[in-house]
């Protein structure tokens, strides 16, 4: 099928502004950047923020009559229907149109999902090749992960959102024997040496094993993914003969963002070492 052709990389925690949408949005432009063709979906078209962040984008290159990169994409609402039976059928009748239709056009579909648990959401996970997932540095964000006794910060076992990976993995592999690359990557680090921190980095590198997913560098608390967002501008957008130039903390989000797409590795996904250079631009 046709389908099989793109890589998909999910963006999933159900975990309300853990960065899913700010992530997707920059790997979306690297991916692009590098040569490759993308395609972009969002799930979670009820706050719409990948679809804001590209309409920001669209704005910006109508005013300033300016060329950048930028993913075909497509925004799945929720269905209307009234009973819970339809409304799968018409969610998952729209995800397949979505994924079929960027597939022909793409070598990498990247799929934004809400903060919350849903349908649409577990059944575009159950599709991942990758999946990546952003989160705080919090043990909220941990508990989502596994159960943890916090007396003697042990680790229990999986708690939901691991078993939901564990179970869409487990659909996959049913569906045509393939398995999902699971990364989870901390974002907005505050690079302070507290005991918390200490903690965290323990307990994650034991749940890694327990759930099966590797960690990659993450990103550091910056003010700079706000106002990139503002723009319709990543960081991959900047130059660096701007005015001024760029400033450190900019430098440095940057290198953070260039490290997870090391860890994408899309020259070993997409088997070749210089994507084509012909880019598709849309919209
Ligand atoms: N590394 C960062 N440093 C500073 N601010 C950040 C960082 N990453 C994300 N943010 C900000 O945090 C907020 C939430 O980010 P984002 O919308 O990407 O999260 P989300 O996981 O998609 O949220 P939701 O679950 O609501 O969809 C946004 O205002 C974004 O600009
Ligand atoms: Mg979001």
């Amino acid at each position: 099928m046709a389908r099989n052709t793109a890589h998909i990389i999910v963006f999933g925690n159900e975990k309300g502004g853990s960065g899913k949408s700010t992530t997707a949005m920059h790997t979306a432009i690297a991916l692009l950047r590098l040569g490759y063709r993308v395609g972009t979906i969002d799930l979670d078209a009820r706050q719409g923020t990948l679809t804001r962040y590209l309409k920001k984008r669209f704005d910006y290159i109508t005013r300033n009559r300016e060329s950048l990169p930028s993913p075909a994409h497509m925004a799945i609402q929720r269905s209307q229907c009234e009973s819970v039976k339809n409304q799968n059928r018409e969610e998952e009748t729209f995800l397949m149109m979505a994924l079929d239709e960027l597939s022909r056009v793409s070598d990498f579909i990247i799929i934004d999902t809400p903060g919350t648990d849903s349908f649409l959401s577990r059944l575009a996970h159950s599709y991942a090749d990758t999946l990546i997932t952003p989160m705080n540095d919090s043990f909220i964000d941990l508990d989502l992960l596994a159960d943890i006794d916090m007396k003697n910060y042990d680790v229990m076992g999986p708690s939901i959102y691991s078993q939901m990976v564990a179970e869409q993995r487990a659909v996959k592999k049913e569906r045509n024997g393939a398995s999902i690359d699971w990364i989870v990557m901390r974002n907005r680090m505050t690079h302070l040496n507290t005991n918390n921190n200490r903690v965290i980095t323990k307990l994650l590198a034991e749940i890694s094993k327990l759930a099966n997913f590797r960690l990659a560098p993450g990103f550091g608390e910056r003010v700079v993914f706000k106002e990139m967002f503002l723009k319709g501008l990543t960081l991959l957008d900047l130059k660096e003969d701007q005015d001024g130039g760029l400033t450190l903390s900019q430098i440095s989000a940057r290198q953070e963002v260039r490290n997870l797409i090391m860890e994408i590795s899309p020259e070993r996904i997409k088997n070749r070492k210089k994507p084509a250079k012909t880019m598709k631009k849309s919209a």
